[in-house]
């Protein structure tokens, strides 16, 4: 190739992955749907976390894990329902990794409507671990009855929301794979709480005014591992819950696609050399 050429080869690389990384911003935020805010035209952009399981190498940290889901169980959990999640997910490999035995007995600290019975009635029982979480309210406008909006489900919440970052953060969002801003939207809100005189302030939920009280204060939660007990550590514990609640899978993902990348590696090389073989013959190399 002439340096005219490898300079025209290299532009045109260039310029196509500037276009792959536009384009995967956009389907981004379209598959976000409703859960996307245009948060920053106003000047509040969640900060940005690290996390344990960013990047294509990333996975959850137990412990965090375990304290996260104490802070829903304590807090959020009063509220927010988390429908989509059964008392045994907390004990599968990649989760919090709670044992069978702290399953069941959590299990049957709630009660869970079950029925109907002989007589048609339907009745409580304590929980039995292939059980969901029951909900606190028996449906969605009960809860909007007490705060004025009702309190969103928890399952997906941390891949629900999002928002869109401006040119050029996208682009190099595209190449570091940043993919947490569900659980840095989660660490915002309930550190934005910062208007002492307006108790529904919140300086990054959009239109600023929120239905939830502020849920967490420092001391509130008891920690048994030493970590501490303030609202910044809370609410980054239990964001990565959260997040882990709406990807339970993501090591077991994570690890698969770096198997099948390196598989990917491997298998080029392998192509170079046979296609080296079988062509030299033909062009004497
Ligand atoms: C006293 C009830 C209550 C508690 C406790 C509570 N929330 Fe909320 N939360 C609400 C309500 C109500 C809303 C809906 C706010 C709105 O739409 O204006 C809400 C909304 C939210 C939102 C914004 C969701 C969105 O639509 O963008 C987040 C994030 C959130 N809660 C996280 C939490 C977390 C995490 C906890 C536990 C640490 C918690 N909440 C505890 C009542 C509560």
């Amino acid at each position: 190739m002439t340096p005219r050429g490898r300079i025209l080869a290299g532009l045109v690389s260039v310029v196509g992955l500037c276009a792959l990384a536009a384009g995967a911003h956009a389907v981004d935020t379209n598959a976000k749907g409703n859960g996307s805010y245009p948060l920053q035209a106003e000047g509040q952009m969640p900060p940005r976390q690290a996390w344990s399981f960013h990047g294509p190498l990333g996975g959850f940290d137990q412990e965090q894990l375990q304290r996260g889901f104490k802070v829903y169980h304590d807090v959020c959990s009063t509220c927010h329902s988390l429908n989509l999640v059964a008392f045994r997910d907390l004990a599968d490999a990649g989760g919090p990794g709670f044992s069978e035995a702290q399953v069941k007995a959590l299990a049957a600290t709630y009660q869970v409507e079950d029925g109907p019975n002989d007589s048609g009635q339907m009745f409580k029982r304590p929980g039995r671990p292939s059980d969901h979480f029951p909900p606190p309210f028996p449906n969605p406008e009960a809860a909007k009855a007490v705060f004025g909006a009702a309190p969103p489900d928890m399952s997906d919440l941390a891949k629900a929301r999002s928002f869109p970052r401006p040119f050029p953060l996208f682009i190099f969002d595209a190449f570091t794979e940043y993919q947490e801003q569900g659980p840095d939207y989660i660490v915002a809100i309930l550190n934005g709480f910062t208007h002492p005189d307006d108790p529904n302030w919140n300086e990054y939920f959009p239109g600023h005014h929120i239905a939830m009280p502020k849920p967490l204060n420092d001391g509130q939660v008891q920690y048994t591992d030493g970590a501490p007990q303030t609202v910044q550590q809370y609410s980054r514990d239990v964001a990565a819950f959260l997040y882990w609640a709406a990807e339970p899978k993501l090591d077991e993902r994570k690890a698969l696609g770096f198997r099948v990348v390196i598989f990917l590696i491997v298998f080029a090389v392998l192509l170079y050399f046979t296609k080296k073989r079988i062509w030299s013959g033909v062009t004497g190399h």
